[in-house]
């Protein structure tokens, strides 16, 4: 489970960006943070997953917090940046290799877990093949499998769709539906509210650094007085955007 208890983020002395956000996530569900380009999607999970600390405020995931026990916390989540680019000269099945050792995962362990996930998502044909002449799509999901090559209890994924076109993000959406089913507790971020509202147990509305409102996607679109939940989400974006 990860909790997120009032938290504040500043990058800079007087100006923040997170605005005092908390949320739960339970086992075996999908949670969306949905929020438009520069309401503070990425530096939240960037706090989630222990690479930036909050500037007020605490996270802990199965009841750690980074201060307890960072190694524990980094064994249990698998976290997917927009940021990350993989080696170009490298390929789908040498990166593999590298982060299993990294992870000390047994030889056996790791061949059985690259032939299963490289196998879901349609990688094998391209596992030896080098990351610069993959489509976008199939470097996705490569960052995908390698995030999770240690079967993590808690996934963090940040624009897990972004720029994939509608048959890679079905095949990536299914997988983490697959995942949800499995138990893990998944937080995703998006600007896609399709992605949101097919996937998600529970959205928050994120707007200027601040949760503006959260719920499942009928409660949502039931709070926003709405016909659909597109047309919620625009109404309760205008409500709580201010211009600066
Ligand atoms: N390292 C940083 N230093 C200063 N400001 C930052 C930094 N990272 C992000 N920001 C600012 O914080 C705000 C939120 O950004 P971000 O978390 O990337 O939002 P999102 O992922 O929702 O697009 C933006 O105004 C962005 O410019
Ligand atoms: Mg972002």
């Amino acid at each position: 489970m990860i909790s997120v208890n009032d938290v504040h983020k500043s990058y800079t002395a007087g100006k923040e960006t997170i605005k005092g956000v908390s949320f739960c996530v339970n086992n075996g569900t999908i949670f969306g943070l949905l929020g438009p380009n520069g309401a503070g999607k990425t530096t939240l999970m960037q706090m989630i997953s222990t690479l930036l600390s909050p500037s007020e405020g605490s996270i802990t995931i199965d009841g750690l917090s980074a201060k307890d026990n960072l190694l524990e916390i980094h064994r249990r989540i698998g976290y997917l940046t927009t940021e990350v680019r993989l080696d170009p000269m490298s390929t789908p099945d040498k990166l593999w290799d590298f982060f299993a050792e990294l992870y000390d995962i047994p030889k056996e362990q790791s061949l059985q877990r690259k032939e299963e996930l490289f196998g879901k998502l349609g990688i094998m044909p391209f596992k030896n093949k080098r990351i610069s002449e993959l489509s976008t799509g199939m470097k996705q999901k490569a960052s995908i499998a390698i995030s999770l090559i240690h079967n993590p209890p808690v996934i963090i994924f940040d624009e897990p769709t972004n720029g994939l076109d509608i048959l890679t993000s079905k095949q990536v959406t299914d997988y983490l539906l697959e995942l949800k089913k499995e138990g893990h507790s998944i937080i995703l971020s998006t600007h896609i509210f399709q992605v949101a509202e097919s996937l998600c147990d529970e959205i928050a509305i994120l707007v200027d650094g601040k949760i503006a409102a959260q719920g499942t996607v009928e409660e949502l679109t039931e709070l926003a007085n709405a016909s659909n939940f597109e047309e919620a989400f625009f109404k309760i974006y205008v409500e709580n955007h201010v211009e600066e």
